[in-house]
């Protein structure tokens, strides 16, 4: 299959072109900085929202992936702009796109965020009541997409992942898996937003690229599913896993964010009923994952 990436050189978009290459496909990228994993003609590094939606790196592509985003959740409170435009109004020229070139299948990267500060479980039945710009971004995007993809005879899935973890995600942005290994590397303390009781629902990189991988060849399209564990931890808890990697471990700081809260994790009701769904990243193999990190 010839597959476009869009933001292929991010954290997920590097995991998920390996996977994809090994996987025997056609592989193009589209993003503002390269990804060494693919030769020159097969990438166009542009601000995409300055590409032109009849440009040529959209010819003969049989779906398009689009994982480009501005991903900060605090960044888009500070900059609802930038998060508008790199979010929401950048899908626009990616469906635009697709509609201009006849692609067939349209696949996207949403968020747990649209579910905003739910409780318990949150199914994909559940409804979408954001409470950040990001989140907010995420959910008319999806709308688009779907009003886009009926009025013009595309496929589509919108893939809402939950916290996603794994080797070279951006320190800047990172969730709090990462974050607590780059600070236990450093010794440095680990700092929770709220007080450490709100749950999350950790997904391993791989995890994410293996359910893609599978969902590019079935024939389920036109679906919003949850992509999670379906199984919590919180983070006073992920900060306990950590503490054996510390040797020393100083006092850790709450800072209280109160906008950001969420105790919820992923029901993945529709998924489960189309999928078999067998998480292999594990969060008490931690300590694999740090080491992967050091030696990658
Ligand atoms: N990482 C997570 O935990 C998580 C959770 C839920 C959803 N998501 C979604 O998954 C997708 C990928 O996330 P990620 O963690 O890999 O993010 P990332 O920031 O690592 O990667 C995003 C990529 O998009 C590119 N990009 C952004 N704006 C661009 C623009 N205007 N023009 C060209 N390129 C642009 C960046 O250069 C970068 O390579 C995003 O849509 C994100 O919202 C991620």
């Amino acid at each position: 299959m010839k597959i476009l990436i869009t933001g292929g050189s991010g954290f997920i978009g590097t995991h998920l072109i390996n996977r994809l290459l090994n996987d025997g496909h056609e592989i193009y990228n589209l993003d503002k900085i390269p990804s060494p994993a693919l030769p020159d003609h097969r990438q166009k590094i542009i601000d995409i929202l300055d590409i032109d939606i009849n440009d040529s790196i959209f010819n003969d592509k049989d779906c398009i992936i689009h994982l480009a985003a501005m991903v900060s959740v605090p960044r888009s409170f500070d900059d609802p702009v930038n998060s508008f435009g790199n979010n929401t109004f950048l899908t626009i020229k990616i469906l635009s796109a697709a509609k201009a070139h006849g692609i067939k299948k349209f696949i996207f990267s949403s968020s747990a965020a649209v579910y905003g500060s739910k409780e318990g479980t949150v199914a994909e039945t559940d409804s979408a009541e954001p409470n950040s710009p990001y989140g907010l971004d995420k959910l008319v995007s999806e709308k688009y997409i779907q009003m886009y993809c009926q009025l013009w005879g595309i496929d589509y899935l919108i893939l809402r992942f939950f916290n996603v973890y794994g080797v070279g995600q951006n320190p800047q942005y990172a969730g709090v898996i990462t974050a607590f290994n780059i600070a236990a590397q450093k010794k440095e303390p680990l700092i929770i937003y709220g007080d450490g009781e709100q749950t999350r629902d950790f997904i391993g990189v791989q995890d994410i690229c293996h359910h893609i991988s599978k969902l590019i060849h079935k024939n389920i399209n036109n679906e919003i599913f949850n992509l999670g564990t379906g199984q919590s931890i919180s983070k006073n808890k992920t900060k306990t896993r950590h503490k054996p990697l510390l040797k020393t471990q100083k006092k850790s700081d709450h800072i209280f964010f109160k906008l950001y809260f969420s105790f919820f994790f992923c029901s993945m009701l529709k998924y489960g009923k189309k999928q078999a769904f067998n998480p292999q990243t594990r969060l008490d193999k931690i300590k694999k994952h740090q080491h992967n990190r050091r030696t990658s």
